[in-house]
């Protein structure tokens, strides 16, 4: 928690080789001003791969594929938040991937809540994301990318997922093929993950607080 001093919130967020910092601003005035909305506030996700993040180096700046996680990352959020508090006011997220290794989608969406929970942003519940995959016939929680890229049998089929501490999903991608049972059961195994993510952001978040007050629980 609070790894990026300046910003009202921020978290980072490592699962195996796959790292994500989150940086909240906000709530604050909308700008550019047409874009203001009176009736609610608004959240706006910034997904962004560096570009040592992974081996083959990637062109900095924006690109369909960050487009679209930045689009995906706000839905999953957006549920637990308050936004008509915020009338014409903005919440800015910007997530750095500063190491890939598959899943990032996900490691952001939880650094990211974190850090909103961080910036003192009223939640209703706090958001958790897993990637689930499923290899040939088995189901693997948390991916690498060698597991993603997994091309036996009938290959990968990756289902990353979010959903909040009462069990509402608010993100589920399916990219590949699979029968609804056993989608029921990826379903179930990410409930048993993210309960265990839910358990490290709690802490994370208490442990910060307190050392934010002078050392007290
Ligand atoms: O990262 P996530 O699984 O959410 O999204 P993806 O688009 O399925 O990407 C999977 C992985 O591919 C990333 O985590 C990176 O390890 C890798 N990747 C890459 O090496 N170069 C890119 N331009 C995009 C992704």
């Amino acid at each position: 928690m609070g790894v990026v001093p300046n910003a009202d919130g921020s978290a980072m967020y490592k699962s195996g080789d796959t790292i994500a910092i989150a940086a909240v601003y906000g709530p604050k005035k909308m700008h550019p001003q047409h874009q203001q909305n009176p009736a609610k506030g608004q959240l706006r996700c910034d997904y962004n791969m560096i570009s040592f993040s992974v081996s083959d180096r990637i062109r900095p700046g924006r690109n369909r594929r960050s487009m679209e996680i930045s689009e995906i990352t706000k839905w999953a959020l957006e549920p637990v938040l308050l936004l008509e508090k915020y009338p014409n006011q903005v919440i800015d997220v910007f997530i750095d991937i500063i190491q890939a290794d598959a899943g990032t989608r996900c490691a952001g969406i939880n650094a990211a809540a974190m850090a909103l929970a961080h910036a003192g942003i009223p939640m209703k519940d706090m958001v958790s994301s897993i990637a689930l995959g499923k290899l040939d016939k088995t189901l693997v929680v948390d991916l690498t990318k060698e597991e993603e890229d997994y091309e036996e049998g009938e290959g990968a089929t990756d289902i990353p997922i979010s959903m909040t501490h009462g069990g509402k999903i608010t993100h589920m991608q399916l990219d590949g093929k699979i029968g609804v049972n056993q989608l029921q059961e990826a379903v179930d195994l990410a409930k048993g993950a993210c309960e265990k993510i839910y358990e490290v952001q709690k802490k994370a978040l208490k442990d910060a607080i307190g050392m934010e007050n002078g050392g007290e629980d």
